[in-house]
């Protein structure tokens, strides 16, 4: 079965695709996580492909989440795989997802990776693709998709559909916690006057952090997994990040509804 989890719909995009290809069903993350009868959902145990986005060059936090939660539930798959998407590239996040996988499969083939465009854009320096470049790489998706279905359907892996990047191992090991630590701690989230109360923010938060005030605008009681689903759905374009995002793009995939 396809699992997927995914903030702006790039990886519900590439979790479809996959299915398709291989004839297999999927499933949110948060819907199995949200049931009170998650063994409903994993109809198959012989193989888990988890599609779920980079983040800061590792598996994103919520993954880890999902795969705790497979654990106590004591549900366990015969092979497993991961498919990343991610804007530029993933660095060593296939160590980590090694890590985690073999806990919950006998066997953990292998990570893969799918350029898509890019949805980071709280430091300084990064923002949304461009027109061309986003069309590019939905463009060429597909293409990847179904050249990791067949090593899925083989059961092989291919070095070449994992995409690292430069200075791999600097950005998971020395980067990453810096991230973790100076800027995932810390909420700067605010809303400004644009905002109507449409209530989707509140709706999308995959953990449920977001309150609305008795204006019906949001507000932002811990800190969060910073995944930015509230800050691209939002219509009215309300949501920001302290000084960083008011001059920047905003992005969901176009090929999905999330
Ligand atoms: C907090 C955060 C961190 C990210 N870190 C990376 C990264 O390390 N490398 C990368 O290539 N893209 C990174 N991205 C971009 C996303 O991985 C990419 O756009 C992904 O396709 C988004 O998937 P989704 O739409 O399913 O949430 C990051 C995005 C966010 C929101
Ligand atoms: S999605 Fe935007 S407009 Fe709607 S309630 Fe949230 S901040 Fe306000
Ligand atoms: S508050 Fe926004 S960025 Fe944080 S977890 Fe919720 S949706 Fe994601």
């Amino acid at each position: 079965m396809v699992v997927y989890y995914s903030a702006t719909g790039n990886s519900k995009w590439i979790a479809s695709l996959l299915s398709q290809k291989l004839d297999m069903p999927m499933v949110s993350m948060l819907e199995i996580m949200d049931s009170k009868d998650p063994q409903r959902y994993i109809t198959d145990r012989e193989k888990l492909i988890i599609v779920a986005p980079v983040h800061a060059w590792y598996p994103a936090l919520f993954v880890k989440m999902f795969l705790l939660f497979l654990l106590v539930h004591e549900i366990f798959f015969r092979y497993a795989y991961m498919v990343f998407t991610c804007g530029d590239d993933c660095g060593e996040a296939n160590k980590e997802a090694t890590r985690l996988m073999n806990i919950i499969a006998d066997k953990f083939c292998t990570a893969f990776s799918v350029q898509m465009p890019n949805t980071y854009i709280l430091l300084p320096g990064f923002d949304v693709d461009d027109e061309k470049t986003r069309k590019k790489k939905l463009d060429t998706a597909p293409e990847r998709v179904n050249q990791i279905a067949k090593c899925i359907l083989d059961n092989t892996s291919d070095p070449q559909l994992y995409y690292a990047g430069h200075a791999a191992w600097f950005k998971s090991r020395v980067l990453h916690p810096m991230f973790r630590k100076f800027v995932m701690k810390r909420s700067k989230f605010y809303v400004t006057e644009a905002c109507n109360g449409c209530g989707i923010c509140q709706r999308i938060c995959p953990i449920k952090i977001i309150q609305l005030n008795a204006l019906r605008q949001p507000e932002w009681n811990k800190t969060c997994i910073q995944c930015l689903a509230c800050l691209h759905h939002c219509p009215q374009q309300a949501i920001q990040w302290g000084n960083q995002t008011q001059k920047k793009g905003r992005y969901v995939n176009p090929f999905v509804k999330t």
